[in-house]
């Protein structure tokens, strides 16, 4: 009994020992950051790494044999929750772009500012505390970087929405704004269109002057309030070691990433359990094939408006397939007999059931991941955020069609009766869904060991400062070349110059000559 305790202990010991300590950072409220946070956190503990976790919900099912302790920032969610019944996200598309950034600023700069006061979190100051790595994900939050100086250790960003324009620039990734498509353009851009690169490199520039004039130097007011003599934004980027992509080439466009930047796109996503009884029973008993439908967790299906969910209701009684939709209400009336309700659903154990033939999707970037992974096409509505930006991939990759939620010629009865009946019964929809998810399980190492290897690498190698790029430090006119440009501009007007000179020296005799000429002629 006493050997078996201390021998215990050893092996406890010897864990402790070997793991790095990490802390996780991922105030963010809201249910699609979180689970990409507390699955990359899981997948760290389960490598045998000692978490700590910093967000605004207890972590549940945790393993019993992980390290792991929760601090969670009470308050946020409903803080957040109350905001976001100020906003209706049904009609967020509606407002202008800059409109766009500035409201989601204000929406983050609540959770943000808040944890940096946060008592539990400031308790967590202390000189016994010490971390290896401080991870957390880089969206509108820079001023969480503080705390990997604090610490004194690496950070590592995770990226919800792969390489966007606020990761590329702090890893000085190359993003020609000829073919490499800026996050403002929803999805629709073609790099033969001359127009499409036109605005595409306007967009470009604009998401960088956002950055500089208007993100950096709030963070960095945000940082000196809470913690006066602080360094830059700038400066704590200089600790980034590794920039996790959740993200994948079977999801987006082929890009350029510097070596640091690492895609694990769909580490979250896990083998598939056994659905709920009622649930289980409802896709066995479906010869023709079920419809899974879902808005997503920011949006709900029941705050849309009385005549669009009839119209939906109209459309699902008419046809044969069955439709199982995620809807927030359950005491909702009028349903069809076809169509089975639930409040929240296994969605990634329903998309994997062999009968789901098309998921009604608001394109959210891990329902679309999640619907790679399985390879069932889409029909998407989006309404705000990326979600544009998927949907359109969606339509371009041929695994799926778009009904416009705001335009009332699309969103009708006949053209969402169209558009299923074309899903359906056109095969080419499932082939090329089938053939992304094929490209998205075909990888030399599964997401979530990727991340571990890349996490023990920087690791083992004091931060990886082989992987940087030396372009993230360069200013933008050293990085564009603007320089060098000027230099050869001035070198060749000034043999232009001097050219003239000694031209008109040598033919000063022709000059008269040429000048008589021409006013005779
Ligand atoms: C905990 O147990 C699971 C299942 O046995 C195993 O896969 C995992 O690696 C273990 N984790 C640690 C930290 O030992
Ligand atoms: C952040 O919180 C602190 C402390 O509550 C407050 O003094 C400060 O004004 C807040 N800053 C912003 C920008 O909200
Ligand atoms: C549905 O009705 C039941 C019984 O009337 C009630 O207990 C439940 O809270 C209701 N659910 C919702 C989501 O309104």
């Amino acid at each position: 009994m006493n050997i078996k305790l201390s021998l215990l202990c050893l092996v406890y010991f010897f864990k402790v020992s070997n793991g790095a300590r990490l802390l996780g950072i991922f105030a963010m409220p809201g249910n699609s950051h979180y689970i990409l946070a507390e699955r990359l956190m899981k997948g760290y503990a389960a490598a045998g790494h000692h978490v700590t976790m910093i967000s605004p919900y207890p972590t549940k099912n945790v393993p019993k044999n992980a390290s792991w302790e929760d601090i969670v920032l009470d308050g946020l969610d409903d803080a957040y929750r109350e905001k976001l019944k100020e906003v209706n996200l049904y009609e967020d598309s509606t407002r202008s772009n800059w409109n766009k950034i500035v409201s989601y600023q204000e929406l983050m700069m609540h959770w943000v500012n808040t944890t940096l006061y946060h008592p539990k979190v400031r308790a967590l100051l202390t000189p016994e505390n010490k971390f290896d790595v401080v991870i957390m994900e880089q969206f509108l939050n820079d001023a969480h970087k503080y705390f990997a100086h604090y610490f004194q250790c690496h950070l590592i960003v995770l990226s919800s929405m792969g390489p966007v324009v606020w990761v590329n620039n702090i890893a000085g990734n190359p993003v020609p704004p000829s073919y490499v498509e800026s996050f403002l353009s929803g999805g629709t851009f073609s790099a033969n269109k001359f127009w499409d690169r036109f605005v595409n490199f306007f967009d470009y520039i604009i998401g960088n002057l956002v950055e500089y004039f208007y993100l950096k130097p709030l963070h960095n007011d945000l940082i000196q309030k809470a913690f006066p003599g602080a360094p830059s934004v700038e400066e704590l980027n200089e600790r980034i070691a590794l920039i996790l992509l959740s993200s994948h080439t079977s999801l987006l466009e082929a890009v350029p990433l510097v070596p640091n930047m690492v895609e694990i796109g769909g580490y979250f996503i896990d083998p598939p359990k056994k659905l709920p009884k009622d649930i289980q029973q409802f896709l066995d008993n479906a010869p023709e094939g079920v419809i899974y439908f879902s808005m997503g967790s920011n949006v709900n299906s029941k705050d849309m408006p009385m005549e669009k969910r009839q119209m939906l209701f109209d459309v699902f009684s008419k046809i044969k397939q069955k439709v199982l939709w995620k809807f927030e209400d359950e005491n909702a009336t009028g349903i069809p007999d076809n169509v089975l309700i639930k409040s929240w659903m296994p969605q990634q154990d329903v998309l994997a059931h062999p009968n789901v033939k098309l998921f009604i999707t608001h394109g959210g970037f891990l329902s679309t991941t999640e619907t790679i992974y399985h390879g069932v096409p889409v029909l998407a509505i989006p309404v705000f955020g990326d979600q544009f930006i998927n949907a359109n991939k969606a339509v371009r990759y041929g695994y799926g069609l778009m009904l416009s939620y705001h335009d009332n010629q699309n969103f009708n009865e006949d053209t969402l009766t169209r558009l299923l009946q074309e899903l359906l019964t056109n095969p080419i929809y499932q082939e090329n869904a089938k053939r992304r998810s094929r490209i998205f399980h075909d990888r030399p190492i599964k997401p979530m060991a990727n991340a571990v290897y890349w996490l023990e690498h920087i690791l083992r190698h004091d931060g990886a400062e082989h992987l940087k790029v030396v372009g993230r430090k360069l200013s933008f006119y050293e990085y564009l070349m603007l320089d060098v440009v000027g230099v050869i501009l001035v070198g060749i007007m000034l043999i232009l110059f001097v050219g003239k000179r000694i031209c008109n020296k040598m033919f000063v005799h022709v000059k008269p000559l040429k000048q008589h000429k021409f006013k005779s002629g």
